[in-house]
């Protein structure tokens, strides 16, 4: 069976994954009765998300006001800062059982909701922000880290005066660092890149024989959690959070940690990309290993999650109503893919 949405009053502590503790936080949402099940509003206009490197000065500020007004929202708004990024801490630190399975903990990482789960919270996040700043258009920006030019923080990212900075982040990777995809700890830019390029080229063709390869394994009701991660997640994905976060704080806050990634705005683009990764996966590459991208299986199709909408509604979701973005009403800037070539 699919794993249900959790159960909101019986959210309780969560634990740092990174040391095993009991974190001092409570990470859970508000609590109401009234819940809806959220229909996909119909696409007049696809949003297209920018890449981060090539924004444009008005973009830069939109998305900063937006992100401001977020932070300025009361606290047990579940549209505020702290709360979205509570979001992350919920599903993936243990706050939350598996409805009907006892003390058995709800994750999302390291399985095939790891895609279908980020997208959703990303959906919400892109909404939230643009009602904020009255512009339904707006759309998240993503961090092009698989191509060469988009290899470094994004820049607006790297402004301590903006609402998007977080001082929380490895001064030792700030731009110009190259990120290391392959966590190799090479310190030669051009071979970093190049071996990105490669990580790049394995994650997305050559490791693949199976749609789950990619997505990630089977997690249904009653399976225990971190069943096994795709290769996407298991490999760039992973390598950007824990070169992002900060060594100088207690465990790898704010991005390199489940319970605080959410609280540093680069998350949401950093995951942008790994969004993008799933669409190109779907719909962009050569298919001949894996012919069919789709899990079809109904457990995958009709796991169910919880979100707060842009007007503070609870909603739940399923599986099925995100596997098309464009359905969803977005899609990414097109930006070659040198790693295509990289063939080892
Ligand atoms: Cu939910 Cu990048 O992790």
């Amino acid at each position: 069976n699919p794993i249900q949405a959790p159960v909101l009053d019986k959210c309780g502590a969560a634990t740092n994954l990174n040391t095993g503790k009991q974190l001092d936080i409570n990470c859970c949402p508000p609590v109401v009765q009234n819940v809806i099940d959220y229909k996909l509003p119909p696409v007049r206009r696809l949003k297209l998300r920018p890449s981060a490197h090539r924004v444009s000065a008005e973009y830069i500020f939109k998305y900063n006001l937006a992100i401001d007004r977020m932070k300025r929202l009361p606290k047990e708004d579940p549209r505020s800062f702290m709360q979205q990024a509570n979001i992350h801490c919920a599903y993936c630190n243990g706050a939350y059982d598996q409805p009907g399975q006892g003390t058995l903990d709800l994750q999302v990482h390291n399985s095939w909701l790891f895609f279908p789960f980020h997208r959703w919270y990303l959906y919400f996040y892109e909404r939230i922000l643009g009602k904020l700043i009255n512009d339904p258009t707006f759309a998240l920006p993503f961090w092009n880290w698989d191509n060469p030019k988009g290899m470094t923080i994004p820049p607006m990212f790297n402004d301590p005066t903006a609402a998007i900075f977080d001082e929380k982040r490895n001064q030792a990777n700030l731009p110009p660092a190259v990120v290391d995809l392959g966590m190799t700890g090479n310190k030669d830019p051009l071979q970093v890149v190049s071996n990105n390029l490669t990580i790049m080229y394995a994650e997305m063709i050559r490791g693949n024989s199976s749609v789950t390869d990619f997505m990630g394994k089977p997690y249904r009701e009653g399976t225990p959690v971190n069943p096994g991660p795709g290769a996407s997640e298991r490999g760039s994905h992973t390598a950007v959070h824990v070169w992002v976060g900060d060594p100088r704080q207690p465990s790898g806050e704010d991005l390199g940690n489940f319970y605080s990634a959410g609280r540093d705005p680069l998350f949401y683009c950093h995951h942008g990309n790994c969004d993008r990764m799933w669409t190109l996966w779907q719909y962009h590459l050569p298919s001949a290993k894996v012919p069919d991208r789709t899990i079809t299986d109904p457990d995958y199709l009709n796991t169910q999650f919880l979100f707060y909408d842009e007007n503070a509604q609870l909603v739940r979701v399923t599986v099925k109503d995100c596997v098309s973005n464009r359905a969803m009403g977005y899609d990414y800037e097109r930006i070659d893919l040198p790693w295509l070539d990289y063939r080892p």
